[in-house]
Order: structure tokens, then sequence, then C-alpha cells
């Protein structure tokens, strides 16, 4: 008689999940609301290696999401078994975010992409951190991210439209602005604070990362590391969260970007975001806009910024970007604690429901700068859906219901082109082979002509509420 092998119990490693069928289910739920979201508002999927070289990082992340590494290397070479023996450092890294992947993607390919790029991608993110609420050491990561500008180069719409997908997701899953806010600030206007106020320019990454980790460590550390930065920390807030300092310098591009927010995500979604100049985000390589969704009471459900020098520092040309990173942990934990995770048959149903379509299905413009602003909210209109009345009067409606929408989301589409000219924008259309091709008229109207054979249709209202609303028609069109 041989030696049977003593059973053994091997645990899933520390910060990982197992997940089971209604598990997936769930999962699953999430990762379709992200995709939907994403190509309603016009992003094309990506992907990238899920392990990359370690340099990768060192370049710019910032010394949290270094410290935080998953190392790997294949023990197949002895230069690579020597290296790790000699130094303690890895080849390679199991990413902990994406965008580093992304600025040497672009770089790589940059003369031939499209201005700008709408990239999204969804996958697993590794970090060594301490596994607690909301925080993982596996976890999937949502990002959507906008590289170079249009043609006038104003970055700023371009975070607006970043704000405009966040709402967007929340709005799908039922999440409220009394629930979840957009904190956002600018780091220009923090850094040039910090340089008024004490910190010599080769200490700003530091204390950044310093304001960064402020609500996680106690109050006496933190003045000990700001007064050893020569931050005049009282100073400093009275500036930040005024929103400017005596001479008013401080907060110029705030006001300038809160308007282009109100043109994106109209007055009314305001409620969403708010000005917060204690979000300075942990991460290296941002030099505008910096957000973070935050829920009462949870770590940071998204956040993310500008980052204008990160292609340039991966080779390519000197290109603006802006993006942000969701992840499933602490998305999950909200729906739970709100009610807003089906069950049962509604998560089966929910989750085998018809995805967004990869082909836009409207592409919306105007000949005219003073529709601009009708142009923001037909788009946002369609892109997020119209609301049936019988779900709108019901209490205890619930965002998976089948009669939720009278107008469901569709993927919309805008020409980033500065051409007035009609024509070119229908080329624009065409080259992004949209289905239906939506000109604002005047104040209300809207031609809608069917892309593929051509032909107009006739005009429609804009008015959502409206019997002849273009959105209800294009919806009967593809139903
Ligand atoms: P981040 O703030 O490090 O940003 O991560 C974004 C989101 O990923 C967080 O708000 C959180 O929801 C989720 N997340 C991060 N770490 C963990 C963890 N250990 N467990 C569970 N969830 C986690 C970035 O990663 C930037 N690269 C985002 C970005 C994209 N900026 C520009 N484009």
């Amino acid at each position: 008689m041989g030696n049977s092998p003593k059973p053994q119990k091997i645990n899933a490693p520390k910060g990982t999940r197992d997940l089971y069928p209604e598990d997936l289910l769930r999962q699953r739920y999430i990762t379709n609301a992200w995709r939907d979201a994403s190509i309603n508002c016009g992003f094309e999927e990506i992907a990238g290696p899920t392990f990359e070289s370690t340099e990768l990082y060192s370049v710019k992340s910032g010394d949290g999401i270094l410290s935080e590494l998953f190392q790997a290397f294949s023990g197949k070479s002895e230069k690579e078994i020597e290296q790790v023996q000699s130094t303690g450092q890895a080849p390679y890294a199991l990413r902990p975010e994406f965008t580093p992947t992304l600025a040497r993607m672009y770089a790589a390919k940059s003369k031939e992409l499209p201005k700008p790029c709408k990239w999204f991608t969804a996958g697993p993110y590794f970090r060594a951190e301490r596994p607690q609420r909301g925080r993982l050491r596996e976890f999937l990561q949502w990002n959507c991210d906008i590289i170079g500008t249009n043609s006038d180069g104003h970055g700023e719409t371009m975070d607006a439209e970043l704000f405009g997908v966040v709402v967007d997701l929340f709005r799908s899953l039922g999440i409220t602005h009394n629930q979840v806010r957009l904190h956002f600030t600018d780091r220009r206007f923090i850094v040039r604070a910090l340089l008024k106020y004490g910190v010599v320019e080769d200490k700003v990454v530091q204390t950044l990362n310093l304001l960064d980790m402020r609500g996680k460590i106690n109050e006496h550390e933190f003045n000990t590391q700001a007064l050893t930065l020569g931050l005049d920390v009282e100073s400093f807030d009275k500036a930040v969260s005024e929103g400017h300092d005596t001479e008013g310098f401080l907060g110029a591009n705030s006001i300038f970007f809160t308007d282009e927010l109100e043109d994106v995500l109209g007055e009314e979604d305001s409620k969403w975001y708010r000005w917060d100049s204690s979000v300075v985000r942990g991460l290296a390589y941002y030099t505008g806009t910096v957000f973070e969704a935050i829920a009462d009471g949870e770590r940071a459900v998204a956040g993310g910024g500008r980052y204008d020098n990160l292609i340039e520092l991966f080779g390519g040309p000197p290109t603006p970007a802006c993006g942000f990173g969701m992840g499933d942990v602490v998305l999950g934990n909200l729906l739970d604690d709100k009610g807003l995770m089906p069950t049962g048959a509604q998560l089966m149903d929910a989750v085998a429901k018809p995805q967004a379509s990869i082909r836009p299905i409207a592409f919306v413009v105007t000949g005219d700068e003073s529709s601009d602003a009708l142009v923001h909210t037909l788009v946002a209109n369609l892109r997020r859906g119209i609301e049936s009345q019988s779900y709108q009067s019901r209490g205890d409606r619930k965002p998976w219901d089948r009669d939720r929408y009278a107008v469901a989301p569709m993927h919309t589409r805008i020409s980033y082109k500065s051409t007035r000219k009609v024509n070119k924008l229908h080329d624009d259309a065409k080259k992004q082979h949209a289905r239906f091709f939506v000109e604002i008229k005047g104040l209300d109207q809207a031609e809608l002509t069917n892309m593929d054979t051509r032909e107009s249709l006739g005009e429609f209202s804009i008015d959502p509420t409206a019997a002849n609303y273009v959105g209800k028609k294009i919806a009967e069109l593809t139903s």
C-alpha cells in the first residue's frame, strides 16, 4: 500500500475573492453598467497586458503605488533570478493601474490615432494593500480616458465630459447625488498655494502625497510632517478652503472649469459636483483637475484627473489627457447598502438585458454656434435616456425595472472638429459609422437623416417631453 497524500487545505490568497455563480452575476451587473455608460458616451474599448515592466510605474506613478506593487518574474532566465536576488526588485509587476499602459499605448501609435481618442477598459488590477472595507489586493477597475483635445484645444471641456460619464453611470444604477458626489479641485491651484505657503519646488510632490494621506493619518503626525516640509498649514488651509487668497489669483482655473461643467452637465446636474480642495490624489502624474467620487463613510468609488505630461514622458508628442478609474469593490458595497443590487430572477434578467450598441446610433451636430448648448443638452438626454412616467410615479421603483425607460439610453456621439460646415460634420459622422445624423436647426427642431440610406426622415423636436421627440423616433427605428 502506497502512502496516500494527506489532505491539505490551501486558502485563497489574502485580499482575493472566490466568485460563485451569484457573486459573478453581481459583478457582471456592475461591469455591464460600466460598458453601457462608456459606450453610450462614445468611448471605445481597449485592453493591455496584466503585467508590465516595473520601470513603467517608476516613471511617474508615485511612491504610494510603487510600495504596493506585486512583483513578478518568469524564473526562466538566470539574469532575472540574479537581479531579484541581488536587488530584491523583479523585472515585472502585476498592473496596479492602467494609466501608464494607456500612455505607452497612445505614445506608440499617436500619429495614426484619432484626436481625441476616447478609450475605456475594465479588468483586474493588483495592489499589495492591507485588505479592508472597499480595498482588496485584486479588484476590477473601469477606466475612461480622453487623450488629446478637440481642435479648439479646450481640455477643460473634456474634464467635464468625464464627469458626465461618471454621473450617467451612477444614474443608470439608481444612485443619486444625495448618495455620491464628485469632489474636485485643481492641482495647479493646490501647487500654487503650497509654493506660496512655504514648500519649495523639490518638495511639492512629497507634500501632495502627505495631503492625500491627511484623512488617513492622525493630526499630530500630519502637522509634524507638514512642518518638516516647510508648509504653513494654517495659511494654506485658509487660502484653499476659500478657493482664493487675498490676491485672488489662486482659484482662476476652477471658475472656468465650473462654467464648462455647467455646459456639459446642465445646471440641474450641478448638484453632483462640489469644489473640494482636500482632494489632491496620491498619484504623481496629475497636472490639473483632480477628482474623486465619494459616498459618505466609504473609500473613494472613483478617482481621476488631468495628466498633460504623461504621454510625452513615454515618448509621444505633447498631448493633454484626462481620465478616471472606478473600482467594483466600493461600488458593490454602495449598491448593497442602498438596496440597489438586484437578486435572484431580477439579477438574471438585468444581466441578460441587451447591451449598448457598439455602433454609434445618433450623431448630433449643429452648423450654428449659438446652438452649441442645445447640442450638449440633447446629447445628454440621448445618452442617459428618458424615464417613463409610470416608472417615475412608482414609489417602490428599482433601476432594473422593465418599464424604466420611455426612450432607452443610446450610443450618441458628437464631432470634435471645429468646422461649422454641415457637410464636413456629415463626413465625420460617416467615418465613425453612425446610423443617424441629427442636425439641430433653430431652437427646438432637428433634422433626422438615416446615414445608411441617406434618406432625410424630416424634422423632429429636441424636447424630450414632446410627442415627436427625435430620440423617440430613433428608438422606434432601431427597435
Ligand atoms: P486610483 O484612485 O488609484 O486611481 O484608483 C481608482 C479607483 O480604483 C479607486 O477610487 C477605487 O474605487 C479603485 N481601487 C483602487 N485601489 C483599490 C483596491 N486596493 N481595492 C479595490 N478598489 C481599488 C487610478 O488608479 C488612476 N490610474 C485612475 C485614472 C485613470 N486617472 C486617470 N485615468
